[in-house]
C-alpha cells in the first residue's frame, strides 16, 4: 500500500477538521508541514485491523451496537479496496492516514463512523499501527536474514576446503578457509536474527486503550483487543504507551547492525574483486561499466549496500534524537518516528535480497587464493608451533622463524623452498617431516577444533547452522 495517489490539494470543503475550535484556519505551508498522510498511508493496512479489533470491542462490551460494528466493517471494506485499487483520495488537509480513513468511514456509512472513536485517541492508535505494522516487517526481515544464511552455506559447503589467506591489518596471517571465512558471516547474520525476534517481544505489545494518555473512562476490554490483533500482551502503563518509541529505536539499532555486517561483507567482496587481489569476480548483473573507461567492470551493488548503511545509521542518530527530550506523554515529534523508520525496513530488506542473490553467484578464483597464501609467509605460525611441539620454548621459536622468514624474503623464496639443511641452520630440530607443515592445507587442517577453520569443523559447523535453520523455521511455521 505504499504507492497511492498523491493527496489532492485542499479544498474548501476539508479545509480544516477541527474548525470548531479555531478562529482562523492554518496557513497552507502550516498545513503542509504538519500533514504525515504522503507517508504514513502506508500504515493504512495496519490502521483498518487496528479499528476493525477497536470496533469489535467497542461492541462486546456494549459501547457500539452491533449494527454499528457491521457498518464499519462494511465501510472499511470498501475502504480496503479503494486502496488496492489506488482510487482512494489522501487529502492532505485531514492530516494524516487515521483522519483520512475515518473521514472517509463517515462519508461511507455515516453516524457509525463517527463513534468509531469512541474511547480511543490517535495518540494510541498511531502507537498500534506502527506495532502491527512493524511487527509484520520484522517476521519478513528475519525470513530474508535466513534466506541470505542458507546461500552463505550452500557457497562455504562448497568451499569448505578452499584455502585463502586469513587477513589481520589487512596483512596477510594466516592460511584459513574460503568456507570458513563466510561462515564467520553466518555467525554475525544469526546474532542479527536472534536480535530481530528478541525485538520483536518487546513491539508485540498492544497500546491502544490508553486513549490520549491517561486511559479511558468506558469499560473497554484491551486483553481481547490484545487477543484479536495478535499482541502478546498490553502496555501496562498508558502515559508509556502512547510516548515512547523505544521499540522503534530498538528495532533500528539491529537494523544497523545488519547493515553493518552486509557493509563489511561489502567491503570485501569489492577488495577480493580489485585486480590487484583478484580472488573472486562477480556476475555481471550486479556490476556496471563506466561512461568514460570502456574496460571497466565495477561492483557497483556492493558499493551501494555499504554506502546505504550509512543512512541506516544516520536513521538510528535520528531516532534517539527525536525521543531524547520529550517529556510524557505523547509530542507531535513523534510523528517524525516513521519515515526514518520506513527507510530502514526498505533499506535492509533491499541489501538481504539482493545480498542472497549476489552471494550464490560469487566465483571464486581459487588458484589465485592460494597464491596470495603462498606469497604471504602464511604458515611461519605453523613452524614456529613445529618446534614448540618439539620442545622449543615459544619465544625462541619465534625469533628462529622471523630469521627464516628474513632470509627467505631475501632471496624471494617461500619457506618451503628453503632446503633442510637451510631450515636447520635456524634450528636443529628441524627434520624433514616440516615440509608437510608448511602447506597450507596442512596448516589448516591442523586447527581442527570447534571455531577452528580445518576443513572438517567448517563442515560440522555448516551442518549446525543448517539445523538451527531448518528448526527456526519450523518454530515460525508453527507460530
Ligand atoms: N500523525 C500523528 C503521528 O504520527 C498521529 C497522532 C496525532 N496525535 C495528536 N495528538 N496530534 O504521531
Amino acid at each position: 500500500m505504499s504507492a497511492q495517489k498523491p493527496p489532492a490539494e485542499t479544498n474548501a470543503s476539508t479545509a480544516k477538521v477541527w474548525s470548531g475550535r479555531f478562529s482562523e484556519p492554518v496557513t497552507e505551508l502550516v498545513k503542509r508541514f504538519t500533514a504525515s498522510v504522503t507517508f504514513d498511508q502506508r500504515l493504512a493496512r495496519a490502521d483498518i485491523q487496528g479499528s476493525l479489533a477497536h470496533a469489535a470491542m467497542l461492541a462486546k462490551v456494549g459501547v457500539i451496537s452491533p449494527q454499528d460494528l457491521s457498518d464499519i466493517g462494511r465501510g472499511m471494506a470498501q475502504i480496503t479496496a479503494e486502496i488496492s485499487a489506488e482510487t482512494f483520495e489522501w487529502d492532505i488537509a485531514r492530516e494524516d492516514v487515521h483522519m483520512n480513513i475515518e473521514a472517509r468511514l463517515i462519508a461511507i456509512i455515516g453516524d457509525a463512523g463517527k463513534r468509531l472513536h469512541t474511547g480511543r485517541s490517535r495518540n494510541d492508535q498511531v502507537a498500534t499501527d506502527i506495532r502491527l505494522w512493524l511487527r509484520d516487517e520484522i517476521d519478513d526481515l528475519v525470513e530474508r536474514l535466513r534466506v541470505l544464511q542458507s546461500a552463505l552455506l550452500d557457497v562455504a559447503n562448497h568451499h569448505a576446503a578452499t584455502i585463502m589467506p586469513g587477513f589481520t591489518h589487512l596483512q596477510v596471517a594466516q592460511p584459513v578457509t574460503f568456507g570458513h571465512h563466510l561462515m564467520a558471516y553466518v555467525e554475525m547474520l544469526a546474532r542479527d536474527e536472534a536480535r530481530l525476534v528478541d525485538c520483536r517481544k518487546r513491539v508485540n505489545r498492544l497500546p491502544l486503550g490508553a486513549a490520549a494518555l491517561a486511559g479511558t473512562s468506558y469499560p473497554i476490554d484491551r486483553q481481547h483487543v490484545a487477543d484479536a490483533l495478535g499482541f502478546d500482551g498490553v502496555c501496562e502503563n498508558s502515559l508509556d504507551a502512547v510516548s515512547d518509541r523505544d521499540f522503534a529505536i530498538e528495532f533500528v539499532g539491529a537494523a544497523a547492525l545488519i547493515m553493518t555486517h552486509l557493509s563489511r561483507f561489502s567491503e570485501e567482496l569489492i577488495i577480493w574483486m580489485s585486480q590487484s587481489v583478484a580472488f573472486i569476480d562477480l556476475p555481471d548483473r550486479f556490476c556496471y561499466s563506466s561512461s568514460i573507461m570502456p574496460q571497466k567492470k565495477n561492483p557497483d551493488v556492493p558499493e551501494l549496500i555499504r554506502g546505504k548503511t550509512g543512512r541506516v545509521n544516520g536513521h538510528l542518530v535520528a531516532l534517539l534524537t527525536l525521543m531524547k527530550g520529550q517529556p510524557l506523554a505523547y509530542n507531535k515529534d513523534n510523528q517524525e518516528d516513521k519515515e526514518p523508520l520506513f527507510d530502514t525496513v526498505d533499506t535492509v530488506r533491499d541489501s538481504l535480497t539482493i545480498m542472497a542473490d549476489l552471494a550464490t553467484g560469487i566465483v571464486v578464483k581459487e588458484d589465485n587464493m592460494r597464491n596470495a597464501v603462498l606469497k604471504g609467509f602464511a604458515t611461519a605460525t605453523d613452524l614456529a608451533d613445529y618446534l614448540v611441539k618439539r620442545g622449543v620454548a615459544f619465544r625462541d621459536a619465534h625469533e628462529a622463524v622471523a630469521t627464516a622468514v628474513r632470509l627467505a624474503n631475501q632471496s624471494n623464496r617461500r619457506l618451503e623452498d628453503l632446503s633442510l639443511e637451510e631450515l636447520r641452520s635456524f634450528s636443529s630440530h628441524i627434520t624433514d617431516d616440516v615440509y608437510a607443515v608448511l602447506s597450507p592445507e596442512g596448516s589448516a587442517a591442523a586447527r581442527n577444533h570447534i571455531g577452528g577453520t580445518a576443513p572438517e569443523q567448517v563442515r560440522s559447523a555448516i551442518a549446525r547452522a543448517r539445523i538451527r535453520l531448518s528448526a527456526a523455521r519450523g518454530q515460525s511455521a508453527i507460530a
